[in-house]
């Protein structure tokens, strides 16, 4: 995002606070941003807070009643890499459908040369009406996305559809649409991605887990989709989410579970990443009814999970990329490429618990990579979400070699 020139339009309805935490996120992720208001969004959100935030006058009117300055609608069509319109409002939705132009945010709307998109917000009778949803079509007829409303509490007391997407929603779109024109080697390749621990059940409230979050391999899932991939991301039980709504993202429990989905995704795909921290073993029975305390000793026979990531790699054609993941306490770099090489992987992505801030359940990770020409590569300590951008990376250029 670093450089690029975000144009955000605002039009007055009560998700417009939110446009606060998406300005922030923008600005954070590197991008330059304008905004233009319509006059009624002022209501509801400073044009103060918006220019500050910004870091940019605030164009709400045609000329400046004071000085008569005009702001130049073609200038901000020109400007803008992006034109971001949050919230969008069933009354600006219709304006724009017909090709209205009574203020600045739809006259630059239609001098437009960058991609638009909206995020409708309103409440959800409004947003079922047969009218609003023939004009959204009408936008997506004429070229623009629609990022589609949630479903949610509303600020009229009632529930349902129509909530504005949240601002990290936005953000993973505008990423998205930005991106995608220039990925070319990942735009619409198939990736399957392993995230998270498994659970594995010693009788129906207990089960043998780790700490894995799922972070690296959700964070990985976003950017890959952000680049027009698409991306279906087998889960263990973890917190995370994706950002990215075209990821299909499939819930799976157990190692034996996770390993039946590989098996059925894994032919048909592109690149497989598998960053799960699949237990190694599981219970030998599985008790049926809870685990009395009535013994002073218990021992639980175990036995060995399926190695879903060699299964892989024995069954990886020539076109096929497949990146495996190590977390080691000791002899990192010797284990790593014993691993790269018996699970017949193009790269491996190697952390150790010893660094501080690394490896499980933390927001940061140190990596390093190993790749089956024998290259290694060695990354500072940052956050997931970067790490993530630093692996993909990795594979871009791993491809085009
Ligand atoms: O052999 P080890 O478990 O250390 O290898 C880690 C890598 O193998 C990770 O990429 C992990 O996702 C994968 N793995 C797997 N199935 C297992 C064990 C590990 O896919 N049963």
């Amino acid at each position: 995002m670093r450089g690029k020139r975000i144009l955000l339009g605002i039009t007055g309805g009560i998700a417009a606070y939110k446009i606060a935490f998406l300005i922030r996120l923008l600005k954070k992720s590197g991008a330059e941003v304008k905004c233009i208001m319509t006059p009624a969004s002022s209501d509801f959100i400073s044009p103060v807070v918006v220019s500050t935030l910004s870091e940019n006058p605030v164009g709400i009117e045609f000329w400046d009643k004071n000085d008569g300055t005009w702001n130049n609608h073609v200038e901000y069509g020109l400007w803008a890499d992006l034109f971001i319109i949050a919230p969008l409002t069933a009354n600006t939705l219709s304006k724009m459908a017909n090709g209205s132009c009574d203020n600045l945010l739809l006259a630059t709307y239609l001098s437009m040369r960058a991609k638009t998109l909206v995020a409708p917000a309103m409440d959800l009778d409004m947003y079922a009406h047969a009218t609003t949803q023939r004009n959204l079509k009408q936008l997506e007829n004429d070229g623009v996305h629609v990022i589609p409303a949630e479903s949610g509490a509303l600020a009229s007391g009632l529930e349902g559809e129509g909530r504005m997407a949240e601002p990290e929603i936005i953000l993973a779109s505008i990423e998205y649409h930005l991106n995608r024109a220039f990925e070319a080697i990942l735009d619409r390749r198939s990736v399957l991605i392993t995230a998270g621990p498994t659970f594995e059940a010693l009788d129906p409230v207990r089960f043998i887990g780790n700490h894995s979050s799922g972070k690296m391999g959700y964070r990985i899932a976003d950017e890959l989709s952000s680049m027009g991939a698409e991306v279906i991301l087998i889960s263990g039980p973890t917190q995370q989410k994706v950002r990215n709504r075209d990821i299909a993202v499939i819930q799976v429990s157990t190692a034996d579970q996770m390993f039946k989905e590989v098996q059925k995704l894994w032919p048909m795909s592109d690149f497989g990443i598998f960053s799960a921290a699949v237990a190694d073993y599981k219970p030998k029975e599985q008790e049926i009814k809870k685990i009395k305390k009535n013994k002073e000793e218990l021992s639980i026979d175990l036995v060995r999970n399926p190695d879903i990531l060699k299964w892989a790699g024995d069954h990886k054609s020539n076109q096929q990329t497949l990146v495996g993941f190590a977390l080691e306490t000791n002899d990192l770099l010797e284990n790593g490429r014993k691993k790269l090489i018996s699970k017949n992987l193009d790269f491996i992505v190697l952390n150790t618990l010893q660094d501080k801030g690394a490896g499980f359940g933390v927001d940061t990770n140190k990596i390093s990579i190993l790749d089956s020409h024998n290259n290694l590569e060695e990354f500072e300590l940052k956050p997931k979400a970067e790490v993530a951008k630093d692996i993909v990376s990795y594979l871009k250029t791993y491809l085009e070699k």
